[in-house]
């Protein structure tokens, strides 16, 4: 698994420098496709006298390019195996498959790429092959002189095919957008924290937190149950007056628990929930502040709340322990965190699929349907593609998430070395004990020193 980013899309889509750009922004390896591919191609008997001789510009350059579709197959497979955690520039014919079963192989391919961004002018497919057909014919002219109206031909295939919707993850529509527009576009929708100070670790957010119409949906699909039920009191009984909500999303839990006079604090890095959260009755009643836990500061809390698996966004160890010192420094002496995380004993992923999660959901953008399924499960940690179907449009946004799954004795150690005392481990929300086959862990701990 990886967080490779893959763009795809016809000639003259402005792949290439969105590409260049948004390898420097994100501070990621750019790998040309266009470059690489002849060493690809020849690993499996590539002819270039062949080719040569196909490229010529007789008519039929289209029904001839299917010369190259095997080979075009297989530099996706390796490109995608030998370069993880870069930024992909494939060729226009990299996304674009006639034939099922090597569409099928490039579909395997890609699954195990986070991010799969096809550029296109327009949602309107005969403006967009104008839009990309006169940069083409002007590239062609600077170029080599001349126009071959084949390739004009090809490169409308190459936009008109549905094979490369099918395998983005995400369309950008660049309009009349710069490429660094576009870049930035890019960076918002997948969520990479922007306000990233460099050398700094980006939070890497689902589209689910970034997309003002995920985020609408986010209520509707998490309602209030018994998990908020199971915090409220928590709170209660503590007698917490300062409290910290890391992750707060739209801010559902974070709202009910300031009253009283506490004072409440919701913390989360993606912009488009905390303006979601913002707009909510009683929202005034809370400090939003944009941020990871390095915007806790050290306020000297009560309690610190991690609710709705928050703790499984910390995908590598490093970011979880980081996470904990910016929770312990943020509490006082004896004040507590409450969390909970899935279990991996109980394999709940394998029952993720779209047969057993399909939901249909009345939103403010109409009736719109939901399902998930898993696509790998590797090193602890779940990647899956959530799609949420908007029925009054036909558009699909498709979510790649992973999900860190730590063990009862991984939590607990990191804990244990993050100066906190375990004082509780329930299996579920009506508090009993956890054990193997629980569910969930819920870990409540305190930090050491000062009196509970
Ligand atoms: C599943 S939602 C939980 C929201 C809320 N706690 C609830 O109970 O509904 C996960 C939240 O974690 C936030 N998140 C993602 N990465 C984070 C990070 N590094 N630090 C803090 N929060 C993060 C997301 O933006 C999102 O709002």
């Amino acid at each position: 698994m990886c967080d490779t980013i893959a763009l795809i899309g016809p000639m003259c889509a402005g792949k290439s420098s969105t590409a260049r750009l948004l390898a420097t922004r994100l501070g990621m390896a750019h790998v040309e496709l266009d470059r690489l591919r002849w060493d690809y191609y020849q690993e499996i008997g590539y002819d270039e006298q062949m080719a040569t001789l196909l490229r010529s510009s007789e008519p039929g350059l289209l029904e001839r390019s299917n010369y190259w579709k095997p080979f075009e197959a297989y530099a996706v497979e390796r490109a995608v195996q030998d370069f993880p955690g870069c930024v992909l520039d494939f060729g226009a014919g990299n996304g674009v498959y006639e034939d099922a079963a090597l569409f099928a192989r490039v579909q395997q391919a890609l699954a195990t790429v986070a991010h799969v961004i096809l550029l296109l002018p327009t949602p309107d497919l005969a403006e967009a092959t104008a839009v990309v057909n006169t940069r083409l014919a002007q590239l062609l002219q600077e170029v080599a002189g001349t126009v071959n109206p084949e390739a004009l031909r090809l490169n409308a295939h190459f936009v008109n095919h549905p094979s490369s919707r099918q395998l983005a993850t995400q369309i950008i529509y660049t309009g009349e957008q710069t490429p660094e527009q576009v870049c930035e576009t890019i960076v918002q929708n997948l969520g990479l924290n922007a306000s990233a100070k460099p050398g700094e670790p980006l939070t890497q957010l689902d589209r689910h937190y970034t997309d003002p119409r995920l985020v609408d949906l986010y209520d509707i699909e998490n309602p209030h149950g018994p998990d908020f039920d199971f915090f409220l009191q928590l709170a209660d009984e503590l007698h917490a007056q300062q409290i910290l909500d890391l992750g707060c999303g739209t801010g559902l839990l974070t709202r009910q628990l300031a009253v009283d006079g506490r004072k409440v604090t919701g913390v989360d890095p993606a912009a488009a929930m905390l303006a979601y959260a913002r707009r909510q009755p009683g929202a005034e009643q809370v400090t939003w502040v944009e941020g990871n836990s390095s915007a806790l500061g050290t306020p000297n809390a009560d309690l610190v709340l991690m609710t709705s698996n928050v703790a499984q966004v910390f995908l590598d160890d490093e970011q979880w322990a980081t996470t904990l010192g910016h929770i312990h420094a943020a509490l006082r002496p004896g004040g507590h965190l409450a969390f909970e995380s899935r279990n991996p004993a109980d394999r709940g992923w394998e029952q993720w699929n779209p047969a057993t999660t399909l939901t249909q959901l009345e939103t403010p953008h109409g009736p719109v349907e939901t399902w998930l399924e898993v696509v790998g499960v590797e090193n602890a940690r779940v990647q899956f593609r959530g799609y949420n179907l908007f029925k009054k449009t036909g558009e699909v946004l498709v979510v790649t998430s992973t999900l860190r799954y730590r063990s009862y004795a991984e939590i607990s150690n990191s804990l244990s070395k993050a100066g906190f005392i375990i004082e509780q481990v329930y299996g579920n929300w009506q508090r009993e004990p956890f054990n193997n086959s629980s569910r969930m862990m819920v870990f409540i701990a305190r930090r050491s020193g000062g009196s509970t």
